[in-house]
């Protein structure tokens, strides 16, 4: 019988790219692929969670799900750590109690952003927002519980053609408004799906275990983010016309939940320990946005 890998929040952005990826990947060869989203399981029903697993006996899981409203969880801060800290120590433990390995996605959120040059995967961790301590703690459950099988890929400003993201929203305010602010001083590195998923994949083949950073790599402002999707979007006919953006700081653009200021990751360890070679952030980003242009064209 064939071996079982798990993928929970499968249905989220980067959960619809790992499905979208797995025909013809070599993990597909290896394992049975069995998804879950909250429709069909909510993770946080620690019982109903027990059950599903010692039924379906996964040898890897995939742990894609999170609660991820940045700032709705200054105000669910129970909620968030439900899902972002208690689901992965549940899974972890039950990975060690079953020998299975556990692979898991956390955030540049984890940082404070005081730092002015890329975090390195073992850089001290200080979240500003209660996101990012979710997110921490989750991290700290799972090195404490399954400290040698067990990989967390710590990613930043994640898109796709898939679900809600900076991309998405960008493409639409452009199409609507007359002109738009973006921060400005707010600096990281955008990250497509698709290229996480080629790490992650990668991890899992490997059986690479401990933290890894990945990125599409470059340091930028969201403003910078947002000119680029504007000149792809017009590119690829999404846009008609270019509209005025202006430059805000983020005490101009306030939010509930803060942000670090500086979240760019040290993708070096991740670089030379799978040999993989980068496209740019920009590449990545005119291959999401041609495939909106596509999906709009043809929405079937
Ligand atoms: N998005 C970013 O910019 C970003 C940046 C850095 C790191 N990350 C990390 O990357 C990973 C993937 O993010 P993403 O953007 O793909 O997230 P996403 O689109 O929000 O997907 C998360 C999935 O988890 C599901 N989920 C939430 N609560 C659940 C529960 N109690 N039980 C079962 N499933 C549940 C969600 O369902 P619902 O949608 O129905 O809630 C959703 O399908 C996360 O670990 C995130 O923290 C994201």
């Amino acid at each position: 019988m064939t071996a079982t890998l798990l993928l929970t929040g499968s249905q989220g952005q980067l959960g619809t790219t790992i499905q979208q990826y797995w025909p013809g990947s070599a993990l597909s060869e290896q394992y049975q692929r069995q998804c879950v989203d909250v429709n069909d399981l909510d993770l946080t029903n620690h019982p109903a969670l027990t059950d599903y697993l010692d039924q379906l006996e996964p040898v890897v899981i995939v742990n894609a799900a999170a609660y991820t409203a940045v700032d709705r969880a200054e105000e669910e801060q129970g909620s968030a750590f439900r899902v972002n800290e208690q689901v992965v120590a549940d899974l972890a433990s039950w990975c060690k109690s079953s020998s299975a390995a556990l692979y898991h996605i956390s955030t540049d959120f984890v940082f404070d952003g005081k730092a002015d040059s890329p975090y390195a995967t073992d850089s001290a961790t200080n979240p500003v927002s209660v996101y990012g301590a979710s997110k921490l703690a989750g991290e700290q459950q799972l090195q404490a519980l399954l400290p040698d099988s067990s990989t967390i890929v710590r990613t930043s400003w994640l898109y796709s053609e898939y679900g809600n993201n900076f991309v998405k929203t960008m493409l639409r305010l452009m199409g609507e408004k007359d002109s738009l602010g973006i921060v400005a001083d707010q600096i990281g590195s955008p990250t497509s799906t698709h290229s996480l998923v080629n790490i992650l994949f990668r991890c899992i083949e490997s059986r690479a275990f401990g933290i890894f950073h990945w990125s599409d790599g470059d340091e930028i402002s969201w403003y910078d983010f947002a000119a680029a999707i504007q000149q792809a979007g017009i590119e690829f006919g999404l846009l008609e016309e270019a509209i005025p953006l202006n430059r805000l700081t983020t005490a101009e653009y306030p939010t509930p939940a803060a942000r670090p200021a500086y979240s760019v990751l040290d993708r070096s360890k991740t670089i030379a320990l799978l040999d993989e070679t980068p496209n740019s952030w920009r590449e990545e980003l005119f291959r999401v946005v041609a495939t909106l242009a596509q999906l709009e064209g043809d929405p079937e």
